[in-house]
């Protein structure tokens, strides 16, 4: 917690910075920026940090124990038939656990109402889980705050 702290607050001084002198509209600091939220012994965690940045989003990585990942999760309305390990955030949306990147990527093209995308669980085969041509078959899922999903992306057994 301690070692994130001074990087959020320099991502938020520099977007407030990037406000205060740009001359046009600013759209959401930018839509490449995700903050994942993650226990720090999570090794799959950080092989999905790592499809993210290969993927060009710009990830920072904050560690947190478990008990404040799970709070986190209650709180952004992340139920627990939806809940896997890492937490992100990206331009406004939740992603939680393994979905892969061209679905966050279409998420933010399309901007449907909703809180985000999950995959629950942790399907053997998914980003950050495991050779995909071994995968096991998984949905993401679109939630919204009512409640309410849907299937985002459908991924069928390798
Ligand atoms: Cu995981
Ligand atoms: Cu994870």
């Amino acid at each position: 917690m301690t070692l994130a702290h001074p990087n959020r607050r320099n991502i938020l001084f520099g977007a407030a910075a990037l406000a205060a002198t740009a001359s046009f509209p600013v759209l959401a600091a930018s839509p490449n920026q995700m903050h994942v939220l993650k226990d720090p012994s999570c090794g799959c965690c950080g092989s999905w940090v790592k499809t993210m940045k290969i993927a060009g989003f710009d990830v920072s990585v904050e560690n947190v124990p478990n008990e404040t990942l799970y709070q986190h999760k209650q709180r952004s309305g992340i139920t627990e038939d939806l809940a896997s390990c890492h937490t992100a955030t990206i331009d406004g949306y939740l992603i939680e656990g393994h979905v892969p990147a061209a679905d966050v990527k279409r998420l933010l093209e399309t901007r449907p109402d909703a809180l985000g995308l999950a995959v629950p669980g942790m399907p053997y085969g998914a980003p950050g889980m495991g050779p995909e041509d071994e995968r096991e078959a998984y949905d993401v899922i679109l939630f919204r705050a009512d409640g309410s999903t849907e299937i985002f992306a459908r991924y069928a057994a390798a």
